[in-house]
């Protein structure tokens, strides 16, 4: 989608308490310090629009985002959920993350798909891997995204989308292939549009 605009619209503590506009949802999630609101940033070509974490794990609310097409009109939302899994984070904060983000699938209609962040250094932990199994019995769509690829070489980073996509072959075709993606070199930022259009496209 060609974008005009992108603007904040706020944080919210559940799902209940969004906006009602019937707007399609691509959601990001993954692990606290993954790059989520970097990749915002890279996907709507803007510095700062979400807000880029000094503090690991500050984000406990669902950040709704904006995004107006090329003849000005509301088009879509993205979704910046909290980080889970970060160390230094509390179980209690671990558990009522869980819960957010399982209540906002559940009482959502208007997730088209999910956007799993994976650090492309570490490849896909435990929790991730769960959550990635969870979306597609809930019919969710996930795209599986390795951040921070300028931290590889090359060879590394064809590495990673190998094994990633292996450990992720037997979920199905709701689960596209890992996309390589840099919010310093913007690589993998088309491939992860091409996603997000043909989400918002299907069944309209
Ligand atoms: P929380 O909101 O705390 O869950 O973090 P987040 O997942 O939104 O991560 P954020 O985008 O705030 O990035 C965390 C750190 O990683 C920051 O210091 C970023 O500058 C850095 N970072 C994010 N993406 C990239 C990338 O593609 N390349 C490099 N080199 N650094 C990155
Ligand atoms: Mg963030």
């Amino acid at each position: 989608m060609r974008i005009s605009q992108a603007k904040f619209v706020g944080s919210f503590p559940e799902y209940a308490k969004a906006p009602r506009s019937g707007l399609p949802e691509i959601a990001f999630g993954g692990r606290s310090n993954v790059g989520k609101s970097s990749l915002i940033n890279a996907l709507l070509k803007r510095k700062s629009l979400a807000q880029i974490s000094k503090d690991p794990g500050k984000t406990r609310l669902l950040n709704f985002y904006v995004i107006e097409n090329m003849s000005g009109k509301e088009a879509l939302y993205f979704v910046d959920l909290p980080g889970y899994g970060y160390a230094k984070v509390p179980k209690d904060v671990r558990v009522s993350w869980k819960k957010l983000v399982e209540g906002y699938i559940a009482d959502s209609s208007k997730i088209k798909g999910f956007v799993i962040l994976i650090d492309s250094r570490r490849g896909l932990q435990e929790e991730e891997i769960q959550l990635i199994e969870y979306l597609p019995t809930q019919n969710k769509m996930v795209c599986p995204v390795l951040t921070k690829s300028d931290k590889l070489n090359r060879q590394a980073g064809t590495e990673i989308v190998r094994k990633t996509a292996a450990l992720l072959s037997a979920l199905g075709e709701k689960v596209h292939l890992p996309v390589l993606h840099s919010s310093e070199t913007k690589i993998g930022n088309d491939l992860i549009w091409r996603w997000i259009d043909e989400r918002i496209t299907d069944g309209k």
